[in-house]
C-alpha cells in the first residue's frame, strides 16, 4: 500500500499523492508509486530534523558508519558495493527521437525502447522500501538562471547527498509549484547488479531514469544527469551553456576580482584549482582565490554582452585521494565536520584516511571494510569521494549566491597530457578557442569504470556529459560570437606534462596561480606572449616563476612548441572532426585546416 508521510518515523498518513500543490507532480509521483510499489512515500522537506532521522536510520542499518566525533564531528563513512564505485559510461544513454540528435558521442536508444527497458527494471523494485520524493533547485533559489527538478529515489544515502549537493526541500518545492516545470528523475538502487544497471536520459521530455547504482554521478540525478546532460540540451534551445567547469574568482592586490571558468575532465584538477591557495609570496601581496563552483557552470550572456555564470550546485563531491594540507588546504578545512565520505579507508581511531592525505596517520581498514594490506591495493578507492556543503569551504565566494551570477573573463580548457601539450597557451579568438575545446584530449581516470591512463578526445571535458550531438554542440558554442558580445578569452592548460623520468614537470596546485595571473594580464592587455600556429604561448619572462626552480627539460617542455608533434596532433584532430560527418560546422573544420596548413608551411 502506498502511504504519504512528511515524517520518516511515522507510518502511512493516507493513500494518494497530494504531497504538493502541483497536480502534475502529484500525478507523476502516484504513477511512479504504482509502478515501483514502495511501502511508503516520503516527501523531503530538507529540514535538519528530517536529515537527523534519516542518518540515524542509515547508521542503524549500516549504510553509514560514524567517524571519530572528536576529530570529525557529525561525519560519516559509506562503503558502496565494490562493483559500484564510478560512473558507467557504457551503460549511460541519451534517448532522443532521432539517433542523429544524440550523436556519435552518446549511446542511443529510442525513447520508446528506453522507457520500456527501464520500466521493466523499475516494476515492483521498491517493495519493502520507502520512496523519497526530493524537490531540488540547481542554482541559487532566487536566480533566473536556476532550474528545478524532482528526484524520486529509494536510497536514503542519495537523499542525504542531494541535501548537501543541491538546494533541496521546501523552498525548491515552492519554486516548482510556481513554475510548473521541472526535470523528472527516477532512481532506484535496484539490486546493485552491474548487469541490471542503466542511466537513461530523455532530454526531449526533461526526464531521467537511473537504475542499479548508488554512485554519485549515476544516482545524484541533480548533478551529471540533470545539470549537464539534460541542461546542455535545454541550454542549447534556450541560448545558454551548461558546462563541466569550475568557477573561481581571482582577486589581485588592488582588490579587483576576475572570474575564470575551467573545464577539465573528471579527476583532472577542477576541485583543486577552484580552491587554490596562492603561493607564499603572492599571499603576502594580497592575492586571493575565491571558490564559486568546482564542477558545473551554467552561463548566459548578460545585457552588457558578457557571459554570466552560476554554480548550479550547493556542495562539493570531491576526489579524496591526493587531498592534503599541502595540496588543498581549503578542501581539508571544509571536510572537518558534517561530511559524508564514500569508499575511503579508516585509521585505528576511526578517522577517514586516503592515499596522499599525508598527515602521519596510517589506515587499518580499507574501503571495502577489510583489514588494510598494502599488497592488496590502496586503502581508499582511487575514486573515493567526500560530499560537503560549499558553505563549509573557507574560500567560498560571497558572489556564489548572487542570483545574477558572476561575469566570466577567461575560459580555460585542459586535460592530462603527459607529452606534447605545453603548460599554457591562448587561443587567437573565439572560433579558435572553440576548436581548442573541441580538440581536447586527456588520459582517462578512475572517475569512470574502464582502463585508466588511455588518451581519448574529451571535447570541453563534456564527452560523458553532453546530452546531444557534439557537432551541434560546437555550432552552439560558435553562435555566441555575435555583434555586441563581449566574450571571455579562451586558454588551454596542462598541469600534467611529464619528464623523461615519468614525473610531473610543473609543481601545480598553488603554483597554478602563476598561470592564472598571466591569463588575466592577457585579458587586460598587460602581458606578452609569442605567437605560434597553435596560439599564444608565454615567452621567457612573461610568466612569473620567482620562487620555483625548473630545470632545463622542464622549461623546454612546459614552454616549448613541438612542431612535428603538433602536426601529427592536428592530423588526428582533423580525423576526429570528420567522424561527425557533414553536421560538423564548416567554420570549425576551416579553422582546423588553416592551422594544419600553418603547421605544414
Ligand atoms: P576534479 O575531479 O577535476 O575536481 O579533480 P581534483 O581537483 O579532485 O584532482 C584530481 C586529482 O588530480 C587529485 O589526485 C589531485 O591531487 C590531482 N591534481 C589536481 N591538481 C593538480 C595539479 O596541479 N598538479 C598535479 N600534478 N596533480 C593535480
Ligand atoms: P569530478 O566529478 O569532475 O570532480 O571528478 C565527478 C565526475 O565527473 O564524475
Ligand atoms: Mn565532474
Ligand atoms: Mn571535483
Amino acid at each position: 500500500m502506498n502511504a504519504i508521510s512528511h515524517d520518516v518515523s511515522k507510518p502511512a498518513i493516507a493513500p494518494g499523492s497530494e504531497g504538493s500543490k502541483l497536480a502534475a507532480l502529484n500525478a507523476w509521483v502516484a504513477e511512479v508509486a504504482a509502478l515501483t510499489q514502495p511501502d511508503a512515500i516520503h516527501w523531503c522537506d530538507g529540514s535538519d530534523a528530517e536529515n537527523a532521522k534519516l542518518v540515524a536510520q542509515m547508521q542503524a542499518d549500516g549504510t553509514l558508519i560514524k567517524l571519530n566525533e572528536q576529530t570529525h564531528p557529525n561525519s560519516w563513512l559509506h562503503r558502496s558495493h565494490p562493483d559500484d564505485v564510478a560512473r558507467v559510461e557504457h551503460l549511460t544513454f541519451v534517448c532522443t527521437s532521432e539517433q542523429e540528435d544524440a550523436g556519435p558521442n552518446n549511446h542511443w536508444m529510442s525513447p520508446a525502447d528506453g522507457h520500456k527497458q527501464m520500466d521493466a527494471l523499475f516494476a515492483g523494485c521498491m517493495k519493502g522500501r520507502t520512496m523519497y520524493v526530493i524537490p531540488y533547485c540547481m542554482g541559487p533559489i532566487d536566480s533566473p538562471l536556476s532550474r528545478c527538478g524532482v528526484e524520486i529515489t529509494d536510497s536514503p544515502y542519495v537523499v542525504a547527498n542531494m541535501r548537501i549537493m543541491t538546494r533541496m526541500g521546501a523552498p525548491a518545492l515552492a519554486r516548482i509549484e510556481r513554475e510548473g516545470k521541472f526535470v523528472r528523475g527516477l532512481h532506484s538502487i535496484g539490486e546493485l547488479d552491474p548487469e541490471r544497471r542503466f542511466i537513461m536520459h530523455f532530454p526531449e521530455e526533461l526526464t531521467i531514469k537511473s537504475y542499479g547504482s548508488g554512485y554519485g554521478g549515476n544516482a545524484l540525478l541533480g548533478k551529471k544527469c540533470h545539470a549537464l546532460r539534460i541542461a546542455s540540451h535545454q541550454a542549447r534551445n534556450e541560448g545558454w551553456l551548461a558546462e563541466h567547469m569550475l568557477i573561481l574568482g581571482l582577486e589581485n592586490p588592488q582588490g579587483e576580482t576576475h572570474y575564470v571558468a575551467a573545464a577539465f575532465p573528471s579527476a583532472c584538477g577542477k576541485t583543486n584549482l577552484a580552491m587554490l591557495i596562492p603561493p607564499e609570496g603572492y599571499r603576502a601581496q594580497g592575492w586571493k582565490v575565491w571558490t564559486v563552483g568546482d564542477d558545473i557552470c551554467w552561463m548566459r550572456p548578460g545585457a552588457d554582452g558578457r557571459l554570466y555564470a552560476i554554480n548550479p550546485e550547493a556542495g562539493f563531491f570531491g576526489v579524496a585521494p591526493g587531498t592534503s594540507r599541502k595540496s588543498n588546504p581549503n578542501a581539508l578545512a571544509s571536510i572537518r565536520h558534517d561530511t559524508i565520505f564514500t569508499n575511503v579507508g579508516v585509521t585505528a581511531d576511526n578517522q577517514p584516511w586516503w592515499e596522499g592525505i599525508d598527515n602521519g596517520d596510517t589506515p587499518v581498514t580499507d574501503w571495502r571494510g577489510n583489514v588494510y594490506d598494502a599488497a592488496k591495493g590502496p586503502a581508499a578507492h582511487p575514486n573515493s569521494r567526500f560530499t560537503v556543503s560549499a558553505k563549509q569551504c573557507p574560500s567560498y565566494s560571497e558572489q556564489a549566491e548572487n542570483p545574477a551570477g558572476v561575469p566570466i573573463s577567461a575560459i580555460v580548457f585542459g586535460g592530462r597530457r603527459a607529452s606534447l601539450v605545453p603548460l599554457v597557451f591562448e587561443a587567437r579568438d573565439w572560433t579558435h578557442g572553440v576548436l581548442v575545446g573541441a580538440a581536447m584530449g586527456s588520459e582517462t581516470t578512475a572517475a569512470a569504470t574502464g582502463a585508466v591512463g588511455v588518451m581519448r578526445r574529451d571535447p570541453m571535458a563534456m564527452k560523458p556529459f553532453c546530452g546531444y550531438n557534439f557537432a551541434d554542440y560546437f555550432s552552439h558554442w560558435l553562435s555566441f560570437d555575435k555583434t555586441g558580445a563581449k566574450l571571455p578569452k579562451i586558454f588551454h592548460v596542462n598541469w600534467f606534462r611529464k619528464g623523461d623520468d615519468g614525473k610531473f614537470l610543473w609543481p601545480g596546485f598553488g603554483d597554478n596561480l602563476r598561470v592564472l595571473e598571466w591569463m588575466i594580464q592577457r585579458v587586460k592587455g598587460e602581458a606578452g606572449s609569442i605567437e605560434t600556429p597553435i596560439g599564444h604561448l608565454p615567452a621567457d619572462g612573461d610568466l612569473n616563476l620567482d620562487g620555483i626552480t625548473l630545470g632545463e627539460e622542464a622549461r623546454a617542455k612546459l614552454f616549448g612548441f613541438d612542431h612535428a608533434g603538433w602536426q601529427a596532433e592536428f592530423a588526428s584532430i582533423g580525423e576526429y572532426l570528420d567522424e561527425y560527418g557533414p553536421r560538423m560546422p564548416q567554420q570549425l573544420k576551416d579553422e582546423q585546416q588553416r592551422i594544419a596548413r600553418d603547421l605544414a608551411g
